[in-house]
């Protein structure tokens, strides 16, 4: 390796550490592609589950008010406990999952995005740029509340009734099963209410638009209003007013676009675009439409995840969790070929976010380096045994984590971008 002196940060970055094989992660990609290069100042938060046990969780509060201080982090995955891990790691009680506590602090929006290298086959062919899902984390479905009406409440009347502070109240029909001429010989049914808030959504489409501005690519927002008059047409109003108050100028300044279009038809013209643009979408469509898109473009191990606050805070993270089996086999000694892909993005996502808030143009350039360092090392056949058969590439060489690691070093000092301005 050349000496050379290492970027200066100005402003630390929030670095969340966590569990299993991505803690193993983490400190390679730390020692192999960022220190040698970066003089890396991080508010360093250990957010492993026996620090979680010690703390009494604080550590997870700690954290995430300071991505609200420092406005950039970047987090390994974490355990969230369930009884078995309870068991494993002698809790002392079932702590909330660290993402929902950092979710809950800052109020954001998360943001999938699959890592493209165009050797990597994606199920549908036109998709050549990738395609981010913004998924609304509050309300609808999730919060619902249901009823099963057999039995004795199988003729039942079923409304909605809002009490005003004063009492009096304002209804509506939802069914009367008495009534339904379909009834015999099977009466009853089923039910459901749910609720979302002004607030939820209006931060919801606040952080689309920030994000949109951010990546500089189209905003598209879906839902199915011609349906649902009142409940998703709010959704609709909300982004289209919010559009119009405070970005619609910001928009045509940058070149990018929001429309607003109907899910099924937005469906039918995500499958024959070329990718591209951020895709906003209420709760469950999100849920359901992530999968689908993180499958088609290949792998969980290729996918990133940035939370976006309304008040512009920035978590980068991997999409995936602490791969349990692989720390397993890790601990007992065997080398693992984990992707550590989406990890390495996550740290570059966080480093040029800090560059472009700084003025720092090398940290930038580092980080978008260190990128094409991974695509070019995978483009040359070198890669984990989860894209091995996934890649068109010939010559494939399938490596142990450590190693794929130490070629992106390779690639990154060959590259060139680090020598220029350094
Ligand atoms: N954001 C987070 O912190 C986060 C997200 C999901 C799960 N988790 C935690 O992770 C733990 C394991 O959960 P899980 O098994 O459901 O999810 P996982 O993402 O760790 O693994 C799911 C599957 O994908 C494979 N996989 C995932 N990432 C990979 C990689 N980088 N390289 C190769 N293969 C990879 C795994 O081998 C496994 O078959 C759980 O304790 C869960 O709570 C954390």
């Amino acid at each position: 390796m050349l000496r050379r002196e290492r970027i200066a940060m100005t402003t630390p970055l929030v670095e969340m550490d966590g569990d299993e094989m991505t803690r193993v992660l983490w400190s390679w990609v730390k020692e192999f592609l960022i220190r040698p290069y970066l003089a890396l100042s991080t508010e360093y938060y250990d957010l492993g589950l026996p620090e979680r046990e010690r703390t009494g969780d604080a550590v997870t509060v700690r954290a995430a008010e300071a991505c609200r201080r420092l406005g950039v982090a970047v987090k390994c995955a974490t355990i969230t406990p369930n009884e078995e891990r309870l068991a494993e790691y002698q809790l002392s009680k079932l702590y909330p999952s660290p993402n929902a506590t950092i979710r809950a602090t800052l109020d954001g929006t998360v943001f999938r995005t699959p890592i493209t290298t165009g050797v990597i086959r994606s199920y549908i062919p036109s998709w050549e740029r990738p395609i981010s899902i913004a998924r609304h984390a509050y309300g609808d479905v999730y919060k619902a509340t249901e009823m099963c009406l057999d039995a004795e409440l199988a003729e039942a009347k079923v409304e909605l009734v809002a009490t005003r502070p004063d009492g009096s109240e304002l209804r509506q029909l939802v069914v009367d099963f008495a009534c339904r001429p379909d009834s015999a010989p099977s009466p009853g049914g089923i039910v459901q209410g749910m609720h979302n808030t002004t607030a939820s959504i209006t931060s919801f489409a606040r952080s689309c638009f920030e994000y949109a501005l951010t990546t500089q690519q189209d905003l598209w927002f879906s839902a199915k209003d011609t349906i649902s008059k009142k409940y998703d047409r709010h959704f609709r109003d909300v982004f289209q007013a919010l559009y119009e108050a405070d970005y619609a100028e910001r928009f045509t300044k940058t070149g990018i676009t929001y429309s607003y279009t109907l899910i099924d038809d937005a469906v039918a013209r995500a499958v024959r675009s070329q990718g591209g643009f951020i895709w906003a979408l209420k709760n469950y469509d999100g849920d359901v439409i992530s999968d689908m898109v993180a499958s088609a473009f290949g792998s969980l191990a290729m996918m990133t995840s940035v939370l976006v606050s309304p008040a512009g805070c920035f978590e980068y993270e991997a999409a995936h969790g602490t791969v349990q089996r692989h720390y397993y086999r890790w601990q007992a000694g065997e080398k693992t070929s984990t992707n550590p892909v989406a990890t390495i993005f996550a740290w570059t996502g966080a480093l040029a976010k800090r560059g472009q808030l700084d003025g720092l143009p090398q940290l930038v350039r580092f980080a978008k380096g260190l990128e094409s360092a991974v695509l070019k090392t995978i483009a040359s056949g070198r890669m984990t045994a989860d894209l091995v058969f996934l890649s068109t590439v010939p010559n494939k060489q399938q490596l142990d984590t450590e190693t794929f690691i130490k070629a992106v070093a390779e690639q990154l000092e060959q590259g060139g971008a680090l020598d220029s301005g350094l």
